[in-house]
């Protein structure tokens, strides 16, 4: 799907299909109404059947036999005027993308929907956000690829001014950047190692306008980053750290630290065959690092970023760690390992301490660390594990905002016994007992006393059933979150 954006009235438009959003209880009024009058009443006996009552989420399509400019019209669902938000918005343009698809659709015009009720500025924003996250998708590796011109979608807006062009711009940019996490996402194992990763990252970083670093196995060794590398020395592709920088001004830095595992077998610890292909996806939280500082880069808050990636394959072999091995991290601490399968908090512990050890005043991470996270929550929540308060708080009005929902879990010190270790300052892997909050707290083990946030993404980065911005597969979660979290901290947002 491509989208672009020009002054001028979407009716009017000689295209292939016209959009417009109908409000519930009153379906056939506005627009709705002059296309509904132009197809004698149409859209009215559709809604007095039932068979279209604009609730949210809901779409009707017809011809317009040659009675409006458009050959076809679209009517999306916006639910009771009363009702409408923003996040509303954002989910009924990413359903008009998908039935765009659907129907194959050429050229397309769309006003603001909503915006009789919503600020403009609000609505083009979310409209290019909706439009582009539905409208997403995949062409993986067919010798033969299958042959869809995109839909190419144009959103009218009068008068185009040049508040609402900034966000429209701007909902272009938080998309993008979660489209390139979802990329990344299913580009298989053999296609992204650690070292394939660490190269596009800096290439993607350099034309970003980022400073970009990558500490290969040897530099790993130097720095002392015993926890990436048992993880990943079971692998022939060896892992890779990358840290990414953000100049905003100021003397306040946010460290963004992401799990970045291009393939996770468990190791020693093996998973079970089946599904285990999945776990190609275990870099979703690296991934999402990488696009939210593309995009932190392109709409420059007033505040430093840096992006630390923890690059690592999991893989069994002779030479991989195995359960009771003692590894040391960057900083010194020791984990003993008695599950190699619970890799993420290891190779993390590296990147949350080298976070701090570069001056951060905020650490957030953001890991397909828990199965135990998709238990508690499903699909329909980022797990949030927090010690402070305020940055918790900040990560929720941030997520909010971009739409992705994150749920906090309580930090009882309690929790902490779970994860002592008789031979180590704590072990990897404690009980299946409330393993999403270990699994959070053991990472904030190495963040010193800065504020610190972890995002468990297991269950909201990927997702098998249909949703919004995820036909299949990868939803960009966390990135939209993390990029607002950068405004808020920098007090503009
Ligand atoms: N990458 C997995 C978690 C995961 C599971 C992500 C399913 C997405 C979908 C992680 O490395 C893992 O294996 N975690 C273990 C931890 C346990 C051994 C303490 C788990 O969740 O079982
Ligand atoms: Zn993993
Ligand atoms: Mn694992």
């Amino acid at each position: 799907m491509t989208v672009t954006w020009t002054a001028g009235d979407p009716m009017a438009q000689a295209v292939d299909v016209l959009v417009v959003g109908a409000y519930e209880g009153e379906a056939v009024q506005g627009a709705v109404g002059t296309v509904d009058q132009a197809l004698d009443g149409v859209i009215e006996r559709a809604v007095r059947r039932k068979e279209f009552e604009a609730k949210p989420r809901t779409v009707w399509v017809g011809p317009t036999l040659g009675r409006l400019p458009a050959e076809r019209v679209l009517v999306v669902g916006l639910g009771p005027r009363a009702e409408l938000t923003v996040d509303g918005v954002r989910q009924a343009y990413g359903q008009v993308a998908q039935k765009l698809e659907a129907i194959k659709a050429d050229t397309v015009a769309v006003g603001l929907l909503g915006g009789d009720v919503l600020a403009a500025e609000a609505v083009a924003e979310a409209a290019v956000e909706g439009l582009l996250l539905g409208g997403w998708r995949y062409d993986g590796f067919k010798q033969k690829p299958p042959e869809r011109p995109p839909v190419a979608v144009t959103v009218y807006v009068e008068p185009l001014s040049e508040s609402v062009r900034t966000r429209l711009e701007r909902g272009r940019i938080l998309a993008e950047a979660a489209n390139r996490a979802r990329e990344m996402g299913c580009r298989p194992a053999n296609q992204l190692t650690p070292d394939d990763f660490a190269r596009e990252a800096v290439e993607r970083a350099e034309r970003a306008g980022l400073a970009a670093e990558v500490f290969d196995e040897v530099r790993l060794r130097e720095l002392g980053m015993g926890g990436i590398l048992a993880v990943g020395q079971g692998s022939t592709h060896p892992p890779r750290m990358v840290v990414l920088r953000y100049q905003g001004g100021g003397n306040r830095t946010l460290a963004l630290v992401g799990k970045g595992i291009t393939f996770d077998s468990g190791g020693l610890s093996l998973k079970p065959a089946a599904g285990m292909e999945e776990m190609k996806y275990d870099m979703l939280g690296a991934a999402a690092v990488l696009s939210a500082l593309e995009a932190v880069a392109a709409l420059r808050p007033a505040l430093n970023v840096v992006g630390i990636l923890c690059l690592a394959e999991n893989l069994p072999s002779g030479s991989a760690t195995r359960p009771g091995d003692v590894v040391k991290t960057f900083g010194g601490k020791t984990i003993e390992i008695t599950n190699t399968d619970a890799e993420g908090r290891v190779a993390l512990a590296d990147g949350v301490g080298y976070a701090v050890s570069l001056g951060a005043d905020w650490i957030v991470d953001a890991a397909t660390l828990t199965g135990a996270a998709i238990i508690v929550l499903g699909h329909e929540a980022t797990a949030l594990v927090a010690t402070d308060d305020e940055l918790a708080r900040r990560v929720e009005t941030a997520a909010a905002r971009a739409g992705e929902r994150v749920w906090r879990l309580p930090v009882y010190p309690e929790y902490r016994e779970l994860y002592k270790s008789d031979v180590a300052d704590l072990k990897n892997a404690p009980g299946r007992d409330a393993g999403t909050i270990t699994g959070g707290l053991i990472i904030s083990e190495f963040a010193g006393d800065k504020p610190f946030c972890h995002l468990d993404i297991a269950g909201t980065a990927w997702r098998k059933e249909n949703a919004l911005n995820a036909r299949f597969g990868p939803t960009g979660v966390p990135v939209r979150t993390l990029v607002h979290l950068a405004f808020g901290l920098a007090g503009a947002d």
